[in-house]
C-alpha cells in the first residue's frame, strides 16, 4: 500500500498504515458500469454487444491485475493539466475548472464585491444562470436590449441604462457568437465597471484576436453536457487575468483552504477571498479528475468540432440566402469567430405571414424538433416574484420583445449528419409557403 499518492490532506508518504485519499477503489464492476454507461448497445445489434462486452471486461480484469486502481479522484493533476491546456489555449493568465458555468459567475461577482442594492446590467436574453447570482444576494439585474442581427447584447442601449449605482456588466455571447466587446470594455473603463462574460456558449470563439471570455474581468464556460465539448455532463471554467483575483481561484473553488498557511496543530488553514470590496466566504466547487480527463481529450479535437459546425452553418446560410423571409445568421469575420454552438434563426413575419411560434410549429410538422431555447428573463415568475415589473421591462426592451415573440429561434448543427442537415433546410424552405 505505502508509496501511493496519497490527497495531500491525508499525506502519510511511505508510511506503513497509510491513508488513502480514495476510500473505495473502482473494481471491475465500477468500470464496466461506466463503459456500458457511455456506450449504449445499438438497436438490433444487442447480441453482438454482449459478446463485445465479455471480451471488455476479460481485458479491464487483465488490465486491474497488472496495473492497480487510481489513487486520486478529484482535483488532482488532470485538472491541472487541463487549467494549463485552457490557459495555453485562450491565451489567458489563470483557469479554473469548477462545477459549472453558474459557479464561476457566483465566484466572480463574489471577487467583484458585488453587494445588495448594486446594479448589474445583462441582456434581457439569456439563460437564467447569468442573473442568479445577483438577484440572490439582493442586487438589482437591469434588463438592456439587443441588437436585433445577433440577438446580443446591444452596447448603445447598455450606455443608456449605466447609473452610478452599476457595479457589472455581463455581455453574453448567445449561441456562441461574440459580443461587439470593444464599446462594452470602453464604457466599463470610463465608469469603472467590471465586465463578466458570460462564455456558457463561446470555449473556443474569438474576438479581433482575443479568446471570447478573455477580454472582461472574468469569463466562464460552462461544459453541460449540450455545450461543444462536456466534462461528462457537467462542468465550467472561470477565467481572469486579474493578478488580484487569479491567485485566489482555487480557494473560491475549494472552501479557502489554504495549505501554505497552516494554523497550530492542524494541515492547514482556512482564509477568505479578498475582493475588490472587502472579504468574501468561498464555497466548494470542486472537479473530479474523470472529468478533466474527458475534457481534455475532447478539447485536442473542437476546432474540428466547431470547424464541422461551421460547415453546417454556411450550408444553411448558403441555402437560405435567396429565401424571402428568412434571415440566415450572420457568418464569421476576420475579427468575429464564433462556436457554432448554435444557428441563430430569424424570419421576417410581414413577409412570411406568420410569426416565429408558428413558423415552428410548420417546422415541426415536417419533422425538424424545434426547442425553445431562451426567453426574456423578465417573464419568469422568480422576477415577478422578486419585484420586476414585466410590463415596464419589456418597454425598454423592444427589440427582445419582437425577436422572442415574433422573429427568432435557434436550429441545432451538431451531431447532425450532413443528411440532417439538407433535410432541415429542405424542410424550412417548404415551410415558408405555408
Ligand atoms: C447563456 C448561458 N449561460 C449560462 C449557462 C449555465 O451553464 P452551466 O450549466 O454550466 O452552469 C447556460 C447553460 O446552458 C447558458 O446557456
Amino acid at each position: 500500500m505505502s508509496g501511493r499518492q496519497s490527497d495531500f490532506r491525508y499525506s502519510t508518504g511511505e508510511a506503513k498504515v497509510p491513508w488513502a485519499a480514495v476510500g473505495e477503489h473502482a473494481d471491475l464492476s465500477d468500470v464496466m458500469a461506466i463503459v456500458e454507461f457511455l456506450v449504449r448497445p445499438r438497436e438490433g445489434a444487442e447480441a453482438e454487444y454482449d459478446e463485445r462486452l465479455i471480451e471488455v471486461r476479460e481485458a479491464v480484469q487483465t488490465l486491474l491485475a497488472a496495473g492497480g486502481p487510481q489513487t486520486k479522484l478529484t482535483l488532482g493533476g488532470r485538472v491541472l493539466e487541463l487549467e494549463a491546456a485552457v490557459r495555453e489555449m485562450l491565451r489567458c493568465k489563470y483557469a479554473m475548472m469548477l462545477t459549472n458555468a453558474t459557479a464561476g459567475f457566483e465566484i466572480a461577482c463574489k471577487f467583484a464585491g458585488l453587494q445588495a442594492g448594486d446594479e448589474v446590467i445583462c441582456p434581457a436574453i439569456t439563460f437564467i444562470s447569468t442573473i442568479l447570482y445577483p438577484l440572490s444576494i439582493g442586487a438589482k439585474v437591469v434588463f438592456a436590449d439587443l441588437d436585433p442581427r445577433t440577438i446580443n447584447l446591444d452596447p448603445a442601449d447598455v450606455a443608456r441604462k449605466v447609473t452610478d449605482k452599476t457595479r457589472m456588466i455581463v455581455p453574453v455571447h448567445i449561441g456562441g457568437r461574440p459580443v461587439d466587446m470593444d464599446p462594452i470594455m470602453d464604457l466599463a473603463h470610463e465608469r469603472d465597471i467590471m465586465v463578466l462574460e458570460d462564455a456558457a456558449h463561446a470555449f473556443g470563439g474569438w474576438y479581433k484576436g482575443r479568446a471570447a471570455g478573455t477580454i472582461g474581468d472574468f469569463g466562464a464556460f460552462s461544459l453541460h453536457e449540450v455545450k461543444n465539448v462536456t466534462s461528462l455532463g457537467e462542468g465550467g471554467l472561470l477565467v481572469t487575468n486579474d493578478d488580484r483575483f487569479g491567485p485566489q481561484l482555487s480557494l473560491a473553488r475549494f472552501v479557502g483552504l489554504d495549505i501554505s498557511k497552516q494554523i497550530k496543530n492542524w494541515l492547514y488553514d482556512v482564509v477568505p477571498l479578498e475582493t475588490a470590496r472587502g472579504l468574501a466566504v468561498p464555497g466548494n466547487h470542486s472537479v473530479t479528475e474523470i472529468q478533466a480527463v474527458m475534457l481534455l481529450s475532447q478539447i485536442a479535437r473542437l476546432s474540428d468540432i466547431i470547424a464541422r459546425r461551421r460547415e453546417a452553418a454556411e450550408y444553411l446560410n448558403a441555402r437560405f440566402a435567396d429565401v424571402p423571409g428568412i434571415v440566415p445568421a450572420l457568418p464569421d469575420t476576420e475579427d468575429i469567430k464564433s462556436t457554432w454552438h448554435l444557428y441563430l434563426l430569424q424570419i421576417e413575419p410581414d413577409v412570411l405571414g406568420c410569426d416565429i411560434q408558428e413558423f415552428k410549429q410548420r417546422l415541426s410538422d415536417r419533422g425538424v424538433t424545434n426547442i425553445p431555447h431562451f426567453a426574456p428573463l423578465y417573464k419568469f415568475e422568480l422576477l415577478q416574484r422578486l419585484g420586476y415589473d414585466h410590463d415596464a421591462i419589456a418597454a425598454t426592451c423592444p427589440v427582445a420583445e419582437e425577436a422572442f415573440n415574433r422573429r427568432f429561434t435557434h436550429l441545432p448543427l451538431y451531431p447532425l449528419t450532413k443528411e440532417q442537415v439538407e433535410y432541415m433546410a429542405d424542410a424550412l424552405i417548404d415551410a415558408t409557403r405555408g
